[in-house]
């Protein structure tokens, strides 16, 4: 950069279509984060961001500023291609739970630092708190050696990792910028980057439950993140799925946490086992522990079989300070006192089961927060029991509510009945997988 710079002159050639510089991107949010250059001119930067988009080489030049803000994790001692996975956000996404531990089962280390519920969506983070004793807020150099010694982790974003992005981030929220693409794709990336794996699988959600509802839009922001990530040198790979209905039964912390065990007991749902070998065969490809994914996917699923992705979770629960028995004993997770069938009003094929307003109504019995310092109810929560495509008859079971009071349970009850569409004939399915991006 030449001469004397001005956040001023950043703004307007943003705002006018131009494209900033590596430098010229550093100067505005090394300085937001120092604090020398102030909230209004950032966010009059985010602004013309949002409008005017920025070039995959601004974005990857975002990104690299943003993870370099804090702690970069140097995962480079602990042996093996190291692989992080990271989901969008849906309603009953509970994969990362049975997911990791399988993947590690498989031989393939994973360091993982999720996120809290944001929305209507759940947190992995909450998920697994509902198991006793389990802590998820540990401390870096605790993080590293349980993922050498157990083979991974799923713990909290360090507040040492990419201080920029939590700065930006509660910018964009108030000042209406935060969906952008290059906004997304730099705040997801930089925290994988920080994080420190090799390579990167990327499950970008579409549908009425996910932040992207049109698959097209959801392409964009995964080719974004793809390309951010081969210029960053990190291996990635974006599938986008369906997230049009919610992800397997249960929607809530304990429900999920029971599914994804059933899962890791080649006893779940067919959705969320699919999406499990889809993810994992990718990761295992990518870490060269595999050569094809149907190989992968074999893998997997022998895991799943012989019980080692069960013996990894135990493991894991139990190095982070977690029960381990509630894996042959659910029963000890939190259970909520008042359990309300929901029946089906008529006669037909359900046609569309609406995740966004399913995610609403588990959040409003408690599974979610509605304030930032809101409390968890671990207990509460939906399992949906008809989904897409289900023939029903008039009282046929439709789902069942999962709640802390009578009241509670009965608005439950009314929300999911507006989520269920009905009609005469089958509709047509989704697709799990709509892409993949590599
Ligand atoms: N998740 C993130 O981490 N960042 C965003 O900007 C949006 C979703």
């Amino acid at each position: 950069m030449e001469g004397v710079v001005r956040p001023y002159d950043l703004i307007r050639k943003k705002r006018d279509g131009g494209e900033l510089s590596r430098e010229e991107i550093a100067f505005l949010v090394e300085g937001f984060v120092r604090g020398d250059v102030p909230d209004y001119q950032v966010s009059a930067w985010l602004m013309a961001v949002y409008f005017r988009g920025m070039t995959d080489r601004e974005t990857a030049d975002l990104t690299l500023t943003m993870a370099r803000s804090g702690r970069m994790l140097d995962l480079s001692g602990i042996p093996g291609v190291k692989v992080d996975k990271h989901s969008s956000g849906g309603v009953g996404d509970k994969t990362s739970l049975a997911l990791v531990p399988l993947v590690a089962a498989c031989g393939v280390v994973v360091p993982k630092m999720s996120g809290r519920g944001l929305g209507h969506t759940g947190g992995t983070l909450d998920k697994l708190e509902s198991i006793p004793g389990l802590r998820t807020e540990v401390d870096v150099d605790a993080f590293l050696q349980q993922v050498r010694r157990v083979g991974c982790a799923i713990v909290g974003q360090s507040p040492e990792l990419v201080p920029a992005d939590k700065r930006l981030y509660a910018l964009r929220d108030v000042t209406a910028t935060v969906d952008s693409v290059p906004l997304i794709a730099s705040s997801i990336m930089s925290k994988k980057v920080a994080g420190g794996a090799d390579a990167i699988v990327l499950d970008v959600k579409t549908g009425s439950g996910a932040f992207m509802k049109r698959v097209e839009e959801a392409l964009v922001l995964a080719r974004t993140m793809v390309a951010i990530g081969s210029a960053l040198g990190r291996r990635t790979v974006a599938v986008l799925t369906d997230m049009d209905q919610p992800l397997g039964h249960g929607v809530g912390n304990a429900l999920e946490v029971r599914e994804a065990l059933d899962t890791l007991r080649a006893n779940g749902p067919g959705d969320l086992t699919e999406l499990c070998l889809e993810l994992g065969s990718h990761m295992l490809r990518l870490a060269g522990r595999v050569a094809t994914q149907e190989e992968g996917r074999e893998a997997l699923r022998e895991a799943m079989r012989n019980g080692a992705g069960l013996r990894k979770f135990a493991e894991m629960v139990e190095a982070q300070g977690g029960d381990p028995s509630v894996v042959d004993r659910p029963e000890r997770l939190p259970t909520a006192p008042v359990v309300l069938d929901v029946y089906s009003p008529e006669e037909g094929y359900v046609e569309a089961l609406d995740a966004e307003a399913v995610g609403r109504v588990s959040m409003a019995l408690g599974a979610g927060r509605a304030r930032k310092e809101d409390a968890i109810d671990p207990a509460v929560g939906v399992v949906v029991e008809a989904k897409k495509g289900t023939r029903v008859r008039r009282g046929d079971i439709l789902a069942r509510v999962h709640a802390r009071t009578e009241e509670a349970a009965r608005a439950a009850a009314s929300g999911l009945l507006e989520a269920y569409r009905f009609g005469p004939t089958p509709p047509a399915l989704r697709p799990l997988v709509h892409a993949v991006v590599e």
